[in-house]
């Protein structure tokens, strides 16, 4: 099948490439010069493991094009996957799909013949309904269908996630785009994924539920590990004991920082955004909201705590600044709210992330980037584990730490209690 992607971020760059890894023929457009300019030399603008030997095999057998050409794009393709940004609004809590109504305004333009048009970005109940409307202001209905088809993949696990989904949701009831979107997607069913499909405002909301779904999950452990630091109750004991019962299950149940990246934030804002318009009050999800907003202010207690309230000109080193592993996305990351508290206080902030330096902290006073993980912990008063990367598991803390009195603060519970104990280091971990 002969397909567009318009936008080539993390979802339009590797749905694009796996479709042509299946035997479709892809174009990839973005309107990023830069961005293209590199994906046409072999250079991937984004960190996600696997993504370059794919997109290199894919360019070169020619199944997967670059281009700036939206129109051209367009014309070329029978299905238009829509992959751009939905960020939160500048001034509100509500989905800024601007990208969105812009690309369908191009589409418009663009179509001669009969073509699925297909929303893979995350969007408001509705939104598809608006898309619809815009196109029909100058196409007859009959040469579009707009469906909706929303992404689950995650950043660090994008190309498994993509290439063995739970499920496929595809929202739509126009019969004509259901058969081709089955048979597109039958590789991936054939391997045993559920393919579901519904109304096209039922998967809109399906998205959004899901993502609610795991971040209330993620907050509701980060509400039990407050309780547990208080009664000495190790919150890990509580995830297992909970997580093995099938109903609950273990997944997204392990406390840690504030949860962040591209999506979780933007989307629970989002649905109880929308869900206002229609004067329903989505309370739950408004009090996990509120209560991720308030996780990184108690940690940062919880170090001033640890450095018995002298924080003025300590060393504190952070492992991993990305707002989980295998990914170099900073989107949301709580360290962007937590190494700007410290410095405030006076501390000096020295980080090393496998994803290399941040431009969101060059030229900030004090924060310095190190190249690697020793020299990142040599002169640490403090070393905070904020991203669980595999290469944190196993460090020789005191063999690399210069300051004997280093204290560490596990925000990922990767290291054992007794374990650090036996070698009299201070640690404190989350939840116990
Ligand atoms: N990142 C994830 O893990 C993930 C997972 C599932 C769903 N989603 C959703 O998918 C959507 C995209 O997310 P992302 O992380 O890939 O975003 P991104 O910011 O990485 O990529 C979006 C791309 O769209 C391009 N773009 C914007 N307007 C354009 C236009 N008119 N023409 C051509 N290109 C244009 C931008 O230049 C950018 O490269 C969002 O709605 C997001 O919520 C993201």
């Amino acid at each position: 099948m002969k397909l567009c992607m318009i936008g080539t971020g993390y979802v339009g760059l590797v749905s694009g490439v796996c479709f042509s890894d299946l035997g479709n023929d892809v174009i990839c457009v973005d309107w990023d010069l830069k961005k293209v300019g590199y994906l046409k030399k072999g250079i991937i603008p984004i960190y996600e493991p696997c993504l370059a030997e794919l997109v290199l095999k894919n360019y070169k057998n020619t199944r997967l094009k670059f281009s700036t050409d939206l129109k051209d794009s367009i014309l070329k393709s029978d299905i238009i996957f829509i992959c751009v940004g939905t960020p939160t609004k500048k001034n509100g809590n509500g989905a800024d799909l601007s990208q969105i109504f812009n690309v369908a305004k191009e589409i418009r333009r663009s179509i001669s013949k009969f073509k699925i048009i297909i929303t893979k970005s995350t969007v408001p109940v509705t939104t598809g309904d608006e898309i619809e409307k815009i196109i029909s202001r100058k196409v007859s209905k009959k040469l579009f269908s707009v469906v909706s088809n929303p992404e689950f993949l995650r950043e660090g696990e994008a190309i498994r996630d993509f290439t063995y989904p739970d499920r496929v949701v595809i929202g739509t009831n126009d019969k004509k785009s259901n058969k081709i979107l089955k048979n597109l997607y039958s590789p991936l069913v054939s391997k045993g994924a559920k393919y579901v499909n519904t109304s096209r405002r039922a998967a809109e909301l399906i998205k959004y539920a899901s993502n609610a779904f795991l971040a209330t999950k993620i907050t509701f452990i980060n509400e039990l590990a407050n309780l547990c630091e208080k009664i000495d109750v190790n919150i890990e004991d509580i995830s297992i004991g909970m997580g093995l019962d099938k109903r609950i299950g273990g997944r997204f149940l392990r406390a840690g920082p504030a949860y962040g990246g591209s999506c979780f934030p933007k989307d629970t804002k989002a649905i109880a955004t929308s869900a206002d318009k229609f004067k329903t009050n989505l309370s739950v999800i408004k009090s996990v909201i509120n209560s991720n907003e308030n996780r990184s202010s108690l940690l940062l207690k919880r170090i001033f705590e640890i450095l018995n309230g002298k924080v003025k000109n300590k060393n504190i080193c952070f492992l991993g600044v990305t707002f989980k592993a295998n990914t170099d996305d900073m989107r949301d990351s709580s360290c962007l709210t937590m190494i700007p508290s410290l410095i405030n206080k006076g501390a000096v902030i020295n980080y090393f992330d496998p994803t290399g330096e941040k431009n969101i902290f060059k030229n900030i006073k004090n924060v310095s980037f190190s190249k690697s993980i020793n020299s990142a912990i040599k002169d640490s008063d403090l070393i905070i584990i904020h991203t669980e990367w595999n290469d944190f598991k196993s460090i020789n803390f005191k063999k690399f730490v210069q300051n004997k009195k280093f204290k560490i603060f596990d925000l990922r519970n990767i290291y054992s209690s007794a374990k650090m104990k036996e070698q009299k280091i201070k640690y404190f971990a989350i939840g116990c």
